[in-house]
């Protein structure tokens, strides 16, 4: 398993992101809630490039008590990921698919050392 560096952790913001190439491969480092995760720039439904995918918070209906729905809400702690290509919906912390189960982000194994972030593939 090859290490890289993907840079100062504080280049990245809250809600921020950084793709970085990993000798052609290429990887999505965000910043959540605090916390970095990491996941294969290659999206599960056609290899479309997802970490360059707008951000939104995840979008519910609410349902009133008589099983009536009349507006849309966001989730805003749910930040979810957009893949540019033909919109299928991930979401950033744990990778899994809106629409789809079974279908899934490939993470990406991450080391915050010094202030420095690191990647391995
Ligand atoms: S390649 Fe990502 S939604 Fe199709």
């Amino acid at each position: 398993m090859q290490e890289y560096c993907v840079g100062p952790a504080e280049a990245i913001a809250e809600g921020g992101r950084l793709v970085v190439d990993c000798d052609g491969i290429e990887v999505g480092v965000f910043r959540l809630k605090g916390a970095l995760v990491a996941w294969h720039n290659v999206c599960p439904h056609r290899q479309g490039p997802v970490c360059q995918g707008r951000i939104y918070a995840r979008v519910i209906e609410p349902v009133a008590a008589d099983g009536t729905t009349r507006l849309l809400a966001y989730a805003e702690d749910e930040p979810h990921l957009v893949c540019p290509w033909h919109g299928y919906e991930f979401d950033l912390e744990t990778g899994r698919c809106q629409g789809r189960a079974a279908m899934r982000l490939r993470p990406a194994r991450l080391r915050e050392d010094g202030g420095v972030v690191y990647v391995s593939l």
